[in-house]
């Protein structure tokens, strides 16, 4: 019988350790080891781990179980009482040298694995692990009589430590969370009770064989409350870290996809952009890499204006479109050389409230239009298409207007060459308050003022 429960431990606790084993490797391998020399690294690292551990914790029980039984070790009229001290010593010296390299060998495989606190705490937690395991022995629990719950204090402080992995992960990751919290990625949380399940069977096996077959002396004497309720404590806590880490790291994971995707919808949408921005300015033969520029010259102020970086972002872009309107203007128009008509000056007119109607278009983006339709706004509200004044008029509208100004004055025209500089800071000077917004038109002026190189033109 005794034989039966001692083979059907060692089974179940290499079923809890392979798990283990197979459960953070995938789980590691899936979300931080795409580099296949990073996922043999970790392999090697699974194996020396328990290794290292198992050495540690050998020679620390020795020490333990001799400090705990001196009569035993160290009794005067013991023989071997001398060697003992020796066995004493260095034991101890080879705990604390391999604790050193364990702890060691966990901040280098962070390094190597470049997953920082995250592998160094799944080494950690199979440290502590394998070194309740260890105590668990039949010799080791044999030696343990003094303190029976030392063996569940050396349980809880695993616990504990996959407690602080679930900790640090979380705290890691929280802005991944939030990520998760703004795509829409499907969670199916039914899946995640698979793996805590085939855990936690294993687990109560485990505990439950524990009671019988490695306690045959009664030191936990069956029945008794507390041991039960530690067991049961210590087991629902497992659960409910395995559980919470395995939502993490699947979580982990579905981010990295969805941020991937996501990425590269918005690489696609900014050429998409940018190509379009291409194509109105080729429309006009002499303002080519205007809508750029003017884009740019927007995002600079709106910078300086102390925008976050989001709104710096979309004024960026609302200025790239902001002429968009002109491909519904006739090409002989745009390019005509001689000075327009008012019946084709009407025509021009009619490229912010075109530009408006394509933007508005993009139902994702609705805030790309407010930049085509009122760039030509001015700050006394003679502007078109609206007449807006002040602040009716959108702010970042006001800051693609000046830009558009600026850089209109700093390009060659087919009648003149681009403007000294000094010219085009006093037409921003002068114009401020009538056709910009002063504090838009301050903050270009400061531009142009540490450009002292000019340059910033075309
Ligand atoms: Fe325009």
């Amino acid at each position: 019988m005794e034989t039966f429960f001692f083979v059907a431990k060692k089974i179940i606790q290499c079923c809890f350790i392979a798990y283990f084993t197979v459960f953070f490797y995938l789980s590691l391998k899936k979300c931080f080891l795409k580099d296949k020399s990073k996922v043999k690294l970790f392999v090697l690292s699974l194996i020396t781990g328990p290794f290292l551990s198992y050495i540690e914790a050998c020679c620390l029980s020795s020490c333990i179980v001799r400090v705990i039984n001196p009569e035993m070790f160290f009794n005067i009229n013991n023989k071997r009482a001398s060697a003992e001290k020796y066995i004493f010593v260095l034991c101890l010296i080879i705990a604390v040298a391999f604790l050193l390299i364990n702890l060691l060998y966990a901040w280098l495989l962070g390094k190597w694995l470049e997953t920082g606190t995250k592998s160094s705490v799944v080494y950690l937690y199979l440290m502590f692990n394998t070194l309740a395991i260890m105590l668990q022995t039949p010799t080791g629990t044999g030696m343990m009589f003094s303190v029976p719950y030392l063996r569940d204090i050396v349980d809880i402080a695993g616990n504990l430590s996959l407690l602080l992995a679930a900790w640090l992960f979380y705290r890691h990751d929280i802005r991944m969370f939030s990520k998760i919290a703004r795509t829409d990625i499907k969670v199916d949380w039914r899946l995640f009770n698979i793996p805590p399940a085939v855990f936690i069977l294993l687990y109560t096996f485990y505990v439950a064989e524990l009671g019988i077959a490695v306690d045959p002396e009664g030191v936990y004497p069956v029945g008794d409350d507390l041991v039960l309720a530690i067991y049961i404590f210590s087991t629902i806590i497992m659960y409910l870290f395995i559980w919470a880490f395995y939502v993490i790291i699947k979580n982990l994971s579905a981010t990295n996809e969805a941020i991937k995707a996501k990425d590269e919808v918005k690489t696609l949408s900014v050429e998409v952009m940018e190509a379009l921005a291409h194509t109105i300015d080729a429309k006009d033969e002499y303002t080519r890499g205007h809508s750029v520029r003017v884009a740019k010259y927007s995002r600079m102020m709106a910078e300086r204006l102390g925008l976050s970086p989001e709104e710096c972002e979309n004024v960026y872009y609302m200025a790239l479109l902001h002429d968009i309107g002109k491909i519904g203007v006739p090409n002989e128009i745009i390019n005509s050389k001689d000075k327009l008509t008012d019946e084709e000056y009407t025509v021009i007119k009619t490229h912010p409230g075109l530009g408006y109607d394509i933007l508005a278009e993009i139902k994702s983006r609705p805030d790309l239009s407010i930049g085509a339709r009122w760039h030509h706004e001015r700050f006394d509200g003679k502007g078109y298409p609206d007449g807006k004044k002040g602040d009716e008029i959108p702010f970042y509208a006001r800051i693609i207007a000046v830009a558009d100004s600026y850089d209109a004055m700093t390009s060659n025209r087919s009648y003149r060459d681009y403007l000294p500089q000094e010219k085009v800071r006093s037409e921003i000077k002068n114009n401020m308050g009538t056709q910009f917004d002063p504090d838009v038109a301050r903050c270009m002026l400061a531009i142009i003022d540490e450009d002292k190189e000019y340059e910033l033109h075309e």
